[in-house]
């Protein structure tokens, strides 16, 4: 009797075929930090910015866009874990090309296998853990490698942003094919000009085999069962954290924009959101 493929089996064997943010070549990528990726991120860019931040750990670092950067631009210290054997090889070429190769460490494992001695200053993971067997489990382990008064940073799919970009471009999938819904993502992703690089985000968006999606809401319980206090968050644009009934409706109007977005403007937006948290010293 054959047995179906377990999610991580299929998520591996996925990558496998092409990572994520994988760039037509090393050279390309390693231009691509100079041009530092992580300001896209206000929040983490500051936090990477103190020198208290001095071991970094990043879950599912991928082809290594943020695990370079953070060593190359913020001078820190990184272990990256992934399971992709070739998302590694491509992210270690370009650390050699950045020369931050002896600040880099990176691992190819299982993020629920990894272990670590000593916890870290920062642990991030951008994208990687709704792509798990059990994103909670995930998440939980995540914040355990976070030293007292150490931080977390995750990116996940949001629930009420997301469904827009699904509903869209599954749709076109179906009544029109896959080369029509690529069509449609290279008309709306405009700032992905490299070919390899559109081609893998428009797989990982669009052709993935296993994603969940998940509001600040349950994530803010996420925090509290871990002994994390929320931060920011681009929910919001980075403001001053508020009270949680505010936040839900701030969250809620994700559906409405990306409707817009995806929609109306054909703007890429994928419906995404990150948190930024601190455990208690
Ligand atoms: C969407 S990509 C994000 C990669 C990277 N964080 C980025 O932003 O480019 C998801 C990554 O998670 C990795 N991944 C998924 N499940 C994993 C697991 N259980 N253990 C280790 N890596 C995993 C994949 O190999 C892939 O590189």
């Amino acid at each position: 009797m054959t047995h179906p493929a377990s999610v991580t089996d299929r998520v591996r064997d996925f990558y496998r075929d092409m990572p994520f943010n994988f760039y037509s070549d090393a050279g390309v990528a390693a231009d691509s930090i100079a041009r530092n990726p992580i300001a896209a991120y206000p929040d983490l860019d500051a936090l990477l910015e103190e020198d208290e931040i001095a071991s970094v750990l990043e879950l599912g670092c991928g082809a290594g866009w943020a695990a370079n950067t953070m060593a190359s631009r913020y001078g820190k210290r990184v272990t990256a874990v992934d399971f992709t054997a070739p998302a590694l090889d491509r992210a270690r070429d370009v650390a050699g090309r950045l020369g931050t190769s002896d600040r880099v460490d990176f691992v190819e494992s299982d993020l629920f296998a990894f272990e670590s001695a000593a916890p870290f200053d920062l642990v991030v993971s951008i994208g990687v853990l709704h792509h798990t067997r059990d994103c909670r489990a995930a998440f939980a382990h995540a914040a355990r490698m976070v030293a007292p008064g150490g931080f977390l940073f995750v990116g996940l799919y949001h629930l009420y942003g997301r469904r827009p970009f699904l509903d869209l471009y599954r749709g076109i999938c179906t009544r029109e094919g896959e080369d029509a819904a690529f069509s449609r993502f290279r008309d709306c992703a405009e700032t992905l000009s490299d070919e390899t690089h559109l081609r893998s985000w428009f797989r990982d968006q669009v052709l993935h085999p296993h994603e969940t999606q998940h509001t600040l809401a349950e994530v803010w319980q996420w925090l509290d069962d871990e002994g994390l206090a929320l931060l920011s968050t681009n929910l919001n644009r980075y403001a001053e954290v508020e009270d949680r009934a505010t936040l839900e409706v701030q969250e809620k109007a994700q559906e409405a924009l990306s409707l817009r977005r995806n929609r109306d403007e054909g703007r890429f937006f994928p419906g995404f959101f990150t948190v930024l948290a601190q455990r208690d010293p």
